[in-house]
Parts: C-alpha cells; sequence; structure tokens
C-alpha cells in the first residue's frame, strides 16, 4: 500500500479513523481530483438556469479541484444537455455567460455548434480531410437529474438512477414542483479546513448537544438515525414533542415518526437537507487541501414554516459547524495525532464515508 492509499476496517467496532494526513498532504488532495472528484455526480445547479428553450448557462465543475468548463443547454426540442465548454478545434471557450442562443459560436474562428453540442460548420476547413468527425462535437458530459436538481459527473464510477434510487423511494411525495429558489438567501461560507473534516461532521449527530444548543433544543437526541446506502447516507433528524415535523401519508414508511429533517447526503459533495419548509441543497467545493467553500442555497415551499424547528437558524448552526471543523484542521496537523476510533452508535455515517474514501483512494 502506498502513502495514498488506506484502509478502514468493515466493522466498525474495530476500525480506526482516517490517517491524519488524508486532510493534509497536498499529493493526496491532488490525487482526489481524479480518483473521487472526477468519477462521482456532482451538483450542477438547478433546473430553473436552463428553464426555456435556447437558454445556455455556463458553469466551472468544482472550482480548485476540478476546474472543468462546463455547460448546461436547453435545446429546441426541450431536452436539457451538459456539454464540455470547450471549443473541439483550439480550446477556447465557446459561451462566456449565461443566455439565450439558437446555436452555439465559438468567438476565436467561428465555429457553430447545435445546443445538444453536434458540430454544425466551420469556416476556412474545405481543405481538411476527414471533417468533421464526432471528435468535433462538443462532449456529453453524463447529467442526472433528481427532481429539480441537476448533477453530472465526468467519468461517473455509478450510475445515476442507483444513486438516487434512496431519495426517489423516500421523499418521492413531497412538493418538489412547488419549490421557489431564494436566491436572496443562498450563502457560501469558506471554511479553512479540508473538505473531508466538513463531511465527516456533516455525517454525525453526535455532536448536536455539545456544538449547537439551539439545535439540540428542537431535536431528539435518542432518536437521531442513520441509514447507509452504497454511494448515500441518510440522516433523521426527529423532532421533540411540539416541535415541527413533515406530516408524512399513512403507507409512507416514516408514517407516525415526527420526522424534522432528513439530512440525504451524496458521495462525495452534495448534501439535500428537508425540511417542513422546503430543501436546503448544501454543496462542498473542495478549493485547496485546506480550504473548502460551503454554499447553502435555499429552495422553499412552504415559507411559514421557515423560521421553527431543526430547519431554522441554519446560518447560526453551520457558523458552529464551521468553528468547530477548523479546529479540527488545526489538530489533524499535530505530530501527535494518528487517528481514532469510532462509536458504533454514533460514527457510523462516518465509517461510512471513510470505507468509501479508502475504495475510490485505491481506484
Ligand atoms: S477555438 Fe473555437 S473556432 Fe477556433
Ligand atoms: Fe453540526
Amino acid at each position: 500500500m502506498s502513502r495514498y492509499t488506506f484502509e478502514i476496517d468493515p466493522d466498525i467496532r474495530v476500525a480506526e479513523t482516517l490517517p491524519a494526513r488524508v486532510y493534509s498532504d497536498p499529493e493526496l488532495f491532488r490525487l482526489q481530483r481524479e480518483r473521487i472528484f472526477a468519477r462521482t455526480w456532482q451538483y450542477a445547479g438547478h433546473d430553473d438556469l436552463v428553464k426555456v428553450a435556447g437558454q445556455v448557462h455556463p458553469f466551472t465543475l468544482l472550482p480548485g479541484a476540478l476546474d472543468e468548463p462546463l455547460l448546461l443547454t436547453r435545446d429546441g426540442k426541450d431536452e436539457v444537455h451538459c456539454l464540455s465548454n470547450v471549443c473541439t478545434h483550439r480550446g477556447t471557450l465557446v459561451a462566456d455567460g449565461p443566455g439565450f442562443a439558437q446555436q452555439l459560436r465559438c468567438r476565436y474562428h467561428g465555429r457553430r455548434f447545435a445546443l445538444d453540442g453536434r458540430f454544425h460548420s466551420m469556416p476556412e476547413f474545405e481543405g481538411t480531410a476527414n471533417f468533421p468527425s464526432p471528435k468535433d462535437d462538443l462532449p456529453q458530459v453524463p447529467l442526472g437529474a433528481w427532481e429539480r436538481f441537476l448533477l453530472v459527473a465526468l467519468a461517473p464510477a455509478h450510475p445515476f438512477a442507483e444513486l438516487v434510487a434512496p431519495l426517489r423511494a423516500r421523499v418521492g411525495h413531497l412538493p418538489f414542483r412547488e419549490l421557489v429558489h431564494d436566491a436572496a438567501g443562498t450563502r457560501d461560507y469558506l471554511v479553512n479546513a479540508n473538505w473531508a473534516l466538513y463531511i465527516d461532521n456533516y455525517l454525525e449527530g453526535f455532536h448536536i448537544p455539545y456544538v449547537h444548543s439551539s439545535l439540540a433544543d428542537t431535536l431528539d437526541y435518542g432518536e437521531y438515525a442513520v441509514e447507509l446506502e452504497r454511494h448515500m447516507v441518510l440522516q433523521l433528524g426527529i423532532a421533540k414533542p411540539g416541535e415541527p415535523a413533515f406530516a408524512l401519508p399513512p403507507g409512507h414508511r416514516d408514517h407516525g415518526r415526527a420526522v424534522a429533517a432528513y439530512y440525504f447526503w451524496l458521495f462525495p459533495t452534495t448534501m439535500f437537507n428537508l425540511y417542513p419548509w422546503g430543501v436546503s441543497v448544501n454543496v462542498v467545493t473542495p478549493l485547496a487541501v485546506d480550504r473548502t467553500k460551503v454554499s447553502f442555497i435555499p429552495f422553499v415551499w412552504d415559507d411559514t414554516k421557515r423560521d421553527h424547528g431543526a430547519g431554522a437558524g441554519l446560518d447560526r448552526v453551520e457558523r458552529e459547524d464551521e468553528a468547530v471543523v477548523e479546529a479540527v484542521q488545526r489538530g489533524v496537523r499535530s505530530r501527535l495525532y494518528e487517528r481514532g476510533r469510532y462509536s458504533p452508535k454514533r460514527e457510523p455515517g462516518v465509517h461510512h464515508f471513510h470505507r468509501l474514501l479508502a475504495e475510490f483512494m485505491r481506484g
């Protein structure tokens, strides 16, 4: 085993946590780009970004980690595509801002593409042999939609349908069509810590009584639950008596439980937090080995419920998490810390994440 790979015992009772170097070694972070981030599904945005035919939306996938220039389009057949935003001639960026277009036209030498990425035309290429070929089309990037949310993967190690099947089964009855993006409520937080430390912290409710006094007032710590899926962890925050919870229909598998929050984490960087008021999408963007951007993107279906229960005061909860995660980053640099152990009751989500990291780093 090289210093860039590591083992996490599948038995949580005997397992040790991630080696500290995983959170601080720049070379390990560099390897994670191809081994983890390029092979997994990443949040790309919501469907309103390309709401109508002819709309185009360029974006950079995971700036700092992948820096991949991509483009969302909705073509004349009303189909949404994710394309490479790099011109197949000499590689400049094709679209430089969001807008509307019938075709994509590269401003460097005028190559044109259809909105589904297919090569359309190119000036001055009459003498070029075997041209055009499929290599002159803009590459299509695998795109998946779960409800209003779009995810993309450069070279997916697993199918999108398998990834989101547990989401569809568990919360498919909720009114996602009614969601309104709260652009003014969107926040970016810069965290001076490795991205995986932020995920570790997200994946356990263990720290809630110690770190989040306001959240602890609304959640029943004893009932907090964790469920593992192949590339996902679901945590259920259960409301204390009298605190807001979902009204779940008879026949739903959580009917009779006071679910205050469904916390879905999709390996590696996407979180869908579902509350009675709507969905808070959290996107974790690894910027450097010890710097991470976390975006909170709210979508609302019932604004009257916004200020109560587990889904209220998210900014405060985030700052409390940020402070504790930054302290862990300072700790894992210590010469005197190597790795720890897990609580089988409280940390199965963290253990599952570490096993996925180990699996993907082995390649
Ligand atoms: S780089 Fe796009 S046409 Fe030349
Ligand atoms: Fe927290």
